[in-house]
C-alpha cells in the first residue's frame, strides 16, 4: 500500500512537471512579437512572465475546466491572461513604492533591471494585453461568446478595485500598524484570493458549469487563496531566498501585519490545513472529480516555495 501511494506521488509529481511546460508553452505562444520603437515593453513583459514561477493560477483554471468535462483549447487565451494579470501584480507589488523586492522568480525584479518607469509600464502593459488576449477567444470560437463574455467579466472584476487591487490598497494602506483579524482576512480574501477565485470560476464557466456550481468553486477557491496566502506568510518567515526564488523577511521589513505575526507559525500552519481541508470537501459536494486537482491542493499545504 506504502508502495503504491509513493508510485501515485511521482505520478503526480511529474504530470505537474509536464503541465507546468504546456502552460508555458502557451504563455509563449500568446507573447506580443517583439518589434517596433516600443521593443522594449515586449522584451519586459517576457522578462517577468518567463522567468519562471509555480503557473497556480493557469494550472488551476485548466484542471476546474477539465473537472466540469472542459474540451478543447478554448481555455488556452485565459489561462494566459490570467498569468499575465498575476504577474502584472508581482510587478507592481515589487516596485519601490510597494513592497521595495529586488528578486522574484530567481530573477532581479524587473524594475531593478529595466529602471521604475518601464517597470511600471510593463506592468500596465501585461493588465491591457492580459485582456486583449482574453478577448481574442471570441473571434476564435464566435459559437461559445455567450461563456467567453462571461469568464471576460468575472477576469476583471476579480483583478479590479472588488479583486485583487482592492486587497493590494488595503494591504499597502494597513502597513506599519497591528491590524486585526477582520481586516487581515478581507485583505487576504482580495490581494490573493479573488484571483484564484478567478481562475477556477473561469474554468467551470468555459466548460459550462451551472450557477450553483460556479458558486461552490468560489467557496473552493476562497478557502485555497486564505490558505495559499498564509502559507506564503510563513514562508516569508521559514524558507530560503535560494528556495523561494523572492528575498525573506520581506514582510517584517515593511512592518506588515499578518497571520504569522497574528498568531504564530504553528497556529498560521494548522489554519493553512484547515481551510485546504474545507477546499477538498467543498470540491467532493461537486458531480464529479479530478483527482490530480485534489493531490495539487493537498501538495499546497505543505509547500515549501
Ligand atoms: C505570489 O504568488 C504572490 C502571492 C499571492 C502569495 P505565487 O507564489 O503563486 O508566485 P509564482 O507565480 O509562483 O511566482
Ligand atoms: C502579494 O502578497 C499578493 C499580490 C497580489 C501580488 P505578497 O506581497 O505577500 O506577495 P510576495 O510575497 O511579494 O510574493
Ligand atoms: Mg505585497
Ligand atoms: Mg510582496
Ligand atoms: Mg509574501
Amino acid at each position: 500500500m506504502e508502495k503504491q501511494t509513493d508510485q501515485n506521488e511521482a505520478v503526480y509529481r511529474e504530470q505537474r512537471e509536464n503541465k507546468v511546460l504546456e502552460i508555458e508553452a502557451i504563455l509563449e505562444k500568446y507573447l506580443p512579437a517583439k518589434e517596433g520603437y516600443q521593443q522594449i515593453i515586449m522584451e519586459a513583459m517576457e522578462y517577468s512572465l518567463m522567468a519562471g514561477g509555480k503557473r497556480l493560477r493557469p494550472m488551476l483554471m485548466k484542471e476546474t475546466f477539465t473537472l466540469f468535462g472542459g474540451e478543447g483549447e478554448i481555455v488556452e487565451p485565459f489561462m494566459a491572461a490570467m498569468e499575465m494579470i498575476h504577474t502584472y501584480s508581482l510587478v507592481h507589488d515589487d516596485l519601490p513604492a510597494m513592497d521595495n523586492d529586488e528578486y522574484r522568480r530567481g530573477r532581479k525584479t524587473t524594475h531593478v533591471v529595466y529602471g521604475e518607469d518601464m517597470g511600471i509600464l510593463a506592468g500596465d502593459a501585461l493588465l491591457n494585453y492580459a485582456f486583449e488576449t482574453a478577448c481574442s477567444a471570441f473571434a476564435l470560437y464566435p459559437e461559445s461568446s455567450e461563456r467567453i463574455g462571461k469568464a471576460m467579466g468575472i477576469l476583471a472584476k476579480k483583478a479590479g478595485i472588488y479583486g485583487m487591487i482592492g486587497g493590494q490598497v488595503v494591504d499597502v494602506k494597513e502597513t506599519g500598524h497591528r491590524i486585526g483579524k477582520d481586516v487581515l482576512d478581507f485583505i487576504y480574501e482580495l490581494k490573493t484570493g479573488a484571483l484564484i477565485e478567478s481562475s477556477m470560476m473561469i474554468g467551470a464557466v468555459l466548460a459550462g458549469a451551472s450557477e450553483e456550481e460556479i458558486r461552490i468553486v468560489e467557496q473552493v477557491a476562497a478557502r485555497v487563496g486564505l490558505a495559499f496566502q498564509v502559507q506564503d506568510d510563513i514562508l516569508d518567515v521559514t524558507s530560503t531566498s535560494e528556495v523561494l526564488g523572492k528575498p525573506i523577511h520581506s514582510d517584517e521589513k515593511n512592518e506588515k501585519t499578518t497571520y504569522v505575526t497574528l498568531m504564530g507559525i504553528e497556529k498560521a500552519g494548522a489554519i493553512v490545513e484547515k481551510e485546504s481541508g474545507e477546499a477538498i470537501e467543498l470540491l467532493h459536494s461537486l458531480p464529479d472529480e479530478n483527482s490530480y486537482l485534489e493531490w495539487l491542493l493537498k501538495e499546497l499545504i505543505h509547500r515549501e516555495k
